[in-house]
């Protein structure tokens, strides 16, 4: 089994050679570690320097299979670096246990947010990232390095509502297709009908990002102890004569989020974020007696009436929606 431990200086050989095996994958890419990197020579008393920390993973036979470091990085955000697997073990799990103990270590040191640089090249430690709910933020990093690198940046909140935009709506794609997929399996009346093909998961959300880069929907990712967990969409009415009108669509919670309050701080955000766009006529619909009933009633929505038989549910029977609307300039 392999165990993670501290990395200590002495580690240095084995992790150039660790790295060096990750980015001999890619085409164009060079090592300089005396040129560019010297601090891989003595990596531990590095982070130690910056008051962050670095791991290693090590098998029984002392082979260093993977490693990982953390330090501060500005205001309340840690940076996560180095995520290193080897590629015998890639898809072995061992790149979420080290990032477990990566993330639970900046969480325990106060990190409220998340950061890390991923080279444009590695697309598959991007959709890693993207599965721990990292999302594209701010403009690609350019590195003038003997590899000619350039670098996506990815963050994430670790408990907070954050208004997504074009990019970090697509990049959020596998994890909110994944809350999407979830809710639509357990029965939720949220578009589609059990079973969701991935595709059309993955389609349903890029038509998001487009909405978002339209400047026609909002798109709003909740995130609760570092996992994006939750999600809702304010689409503005696209009537001349609605310009203070908008939709709320759709409230999903991963079923693994639920019941922690996230919810309730989606749709007090969502009604912040049409505030402030001037959108203060706002109307939802959900299926009769879904839990999200409760919720609106409770957050002050009223009732327009309820339309028997609008919604094809998995059985094959036909339910009743309830529609609410709410003015948010009169409260
Ligand atoms: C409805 C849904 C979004 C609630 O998410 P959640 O994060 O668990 O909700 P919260 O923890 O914020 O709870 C908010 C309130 O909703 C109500 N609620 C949530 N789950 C409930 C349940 N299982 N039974 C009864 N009420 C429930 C309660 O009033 C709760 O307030 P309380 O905890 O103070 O009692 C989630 O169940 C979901 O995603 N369902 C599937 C998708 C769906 O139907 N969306 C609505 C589309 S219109």
């Amino acid at each position: 089994m392999t165990t993670l431990r501290p990395g200590r200086d002495s580690d240095a050989e084995a992790l150039i050679a660790l790295i060096w095996a990750c980015w001999s994958q890619y085409p164009g890419v060079k090592m300089d570690v005396d040129g560019e990197m010297p601090e891989l020579r003595a990596l531990a008393s590095y982070y130690t320097a910056k008051s962050g920390a670095l791991w290693v993973a090590e098998a029984p036979d002392g082979a260093i299979e993977g490693m990982i470091a953390t330090c501060p990085h500005s205001d309340s955000a840690w940076e996560i670096c180095r995520v290193y697997v080897s590629p015998a073990l890639h898809g072995s799990g061992l790149g979420h246990r080290l990032l477990d103990t990566a993330e639970a270590h900046a969480i325990a040191s106060g990190a409220t947010r998340l950061v890390l640089w991923s080279n444009t090249r590695f697309d598959r430690a991007h959709r890693f990232y993207e599965n721990r709910s990292y999302v594209r933020s701010g403009p690609i990093r350019v590195l003038n390095d003997i590899s000619r690198s350039l670098e996506y940046a990815y963050a994430k909140p670790v408990d907070r509502i954050e208004a997504l935009d074009t990019a970090a709506t697509a990049s959020a794609e596998p994890r909110l297709s994944a809350i999407l997929a979830a809710c639509v399996e357990e029965g939720a009346g949220v578009y589609f009908l059990p079973p969701l093909p991935r595709a059309t998961a993955r389609g349903f959300w890029q038509a998001a990002a487009r909405d978002v880069a339209a400047g026609s929907k909002i798109v709003l990712g909740g995130w609760a102890g570092g996992v994006l967990g939750g999600t809702v969409t304010l689409a503005f009415s696209p009537a001349q004569n609605q310009p203070h009108c908008a939709s709320v669509a759709k409230l999903l919670v991963d079923p693994a989020c639920r019941r922690h309050g996230l919810a309730r701080r989606l749709m007090e955000r969502v009604e912040q974020e049409a505030r402030a766009a001037g959108r203060v006529l706002l109307t939802l619909e959900t299926r009769q007696g879904d839990p999200a009933e409760t919720l609106y009633r409770a957050m002050g929505w009223r009732e327009v009436g309820s339309i028997p038989g609008y919604a094809l549910m998995p059985d094959g029977r036909y339910d009743t929606t309830v529609f609410f609307w709410k003015r948010l300039d009169t409260e």
